[in-house]
């Protein structure tokens, strides 16, 4: 079994990030070299936990009984009450201060757990089992967790680092296509923005990568976990360089908004988003041709996608401009000069992001939609 270990920085310490098919079965160790707890509570859905107890008990064991604390992870529930009815939960089965809890599953589990961890008794002890390809990639690593308001996403939360990420790919076995193939849109993102071998890598092998070929995830998921470790190393509060990874967020986010997130999955609205970053690069002249036109086709292997929304442009940059990244109301985006490579531009004209959205709009709604949503 190859494990990749991979290091985090955080104000609060550093943590490990292990990587590789069947890590879970050593997971135990891993945990109890953090420390001794007074008890371990696992956070997970219904689902997440029918899917993979498993391969999950060699961590958590599945009679965990009145540890064992699930909630619906469906997006409208990441809210306050969940997170209440947590803690009421962990409570109940007596968690105190030297307590575990373990979040097993994807990026709604992960924040809600997180920010549950983050607050209880003002904080227990952390880790995260991803299940998901957008968690394994992304939001189980760099310490972000939150909840919802019915005002807007993410806006109560805390940073707060997990003690230990397991990545087990054995657990996207039971993953529903269209949530692999939106995560995919995370992975490519990764290539645009910080690894032109990796973008390559898409390039080449996409189909191997769409049946999730092992050596193809032994390949990928590191790597991304790699790039957004080094990156969040680096600027964990997102004061600069952690920008980046907003690379097809900033239209992505605003097509979630306009869509009440109901129409897309979030790794489908950024993949329609990676390509209108890419062309509003070269509308100012950033991106070359050559490079959007890659981007474009790599994205669209991914399948088709649900049909936009029938908005105007400047529905659209009022939803972007409310997004909790503007800063002063002051649109951002990021850029990339060349695959491999990107930064963020706070002087992107009005009226070229009016014409790009006009663009992009057009070809979301037919082009780019066929089915009405990503189809294997
Ligand atoms: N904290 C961060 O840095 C960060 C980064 C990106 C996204 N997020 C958040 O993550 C959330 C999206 O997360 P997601 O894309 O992982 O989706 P998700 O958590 O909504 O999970 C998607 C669906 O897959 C199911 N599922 C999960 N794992 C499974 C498995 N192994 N087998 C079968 N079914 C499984 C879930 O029950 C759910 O129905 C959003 O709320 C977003 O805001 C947070
Ligand atoms: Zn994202």
């Amino acid at each position: 079994m190859k494990v990749k270990r991979i290091q985090v920085k955080s104000a609060a310490g550093k943590y490990s990030v292990l990587c590789g098919t069947g890590i879970l079965r050593n997971a135990a160790r891993e945990i109890a070299k953090l420390g001794k707890f007074s008890s371990v509570h696992a956070v997970s859905s219904p689902k997440v936990w029918r899917a993979t107890k498993k391969i999950v008990t060699c961590v958590v064991p599945h009679n965990v009984g009145r540890n064992l604390h699930l909630f619906n992870d469906a997006e409208p529930k990441k809210n306050m009450r969940t997170a209440e009815s947590l803690c009421r939960s962990l409570t109940r089965a007596g968690a105190d201060r030297k307590s575990l809890i373990v979040a097993v599953g994807g990026g709604v589990v992960g924040d809600v757990a997180g920010y549950v961890a983050a607050s209880y008794l003002r904080g227990v002890a952390l880790v995260h089992i991803p299940t998901t390809l957008v968690a394994q990639v992304d939001s189980s690593i760099g310490g972000k967790t939150g909840v919802n308001l019915p005002e807007g996403k993410n806006l109560v939360g805390a940073f707060y680092p997990p003690r230990l990420v397991l990545v087990d790919f054995d657990l996207l076995r039971t993953l529903p296509d269209r949530e692999f193939r939106s995560g995919l849109a995370e992975v490519i993102k990764y290539g645009i923005i910080a690894d032109q071998d990796l973008f390559e890598y898409l390039e080449r092998n996409m189909e191997k990568v769409l049946r999730r070929d092992r050596a193809a995830l032994d390949y990928l998921i590191p790597r991304c976990v790699q790039i957004k470790a080094e990156v969040v190393s680096c600027d964990e509060r997102e004061s600069g360089l952690r920008e980046i990874l907003n690379f097809g967020h900033t239209f992505g986010h605003a097509l979630e908004s306009v869509t009440r997130y109901r129409r897309f999955k979030h790794g489908e609205a950024v993949a329609l988003g990676l390509m209108a970053a890419a062309l509003l690069g070269h509308e100012v002249g950033f991106t070359a041709a050559d490079d959007v036109s890659r981007i474009v086709s790599l994205v669209r292997r991914l399948g088709t996608f649900p049909t936009g929304p029938r908005v105007t442009p400047k529905t659209m940059i009022a939803a972007m401009r409310s997004d909790k990244k503007s800063k002063a109301g002051k649109l951002r985006f990021v850029l990339s000069p060349r695959i491999g490579q990107a930064r963020s531009s706070d002087t992107v004209p009005m009226s070229v992001v009016e014409s790009v959205l006009n663009f992009f709009l057009r070809s979301a709604r037919q082009t780019l939609a066929a089915s009405g949503k990503l189809h294997g």
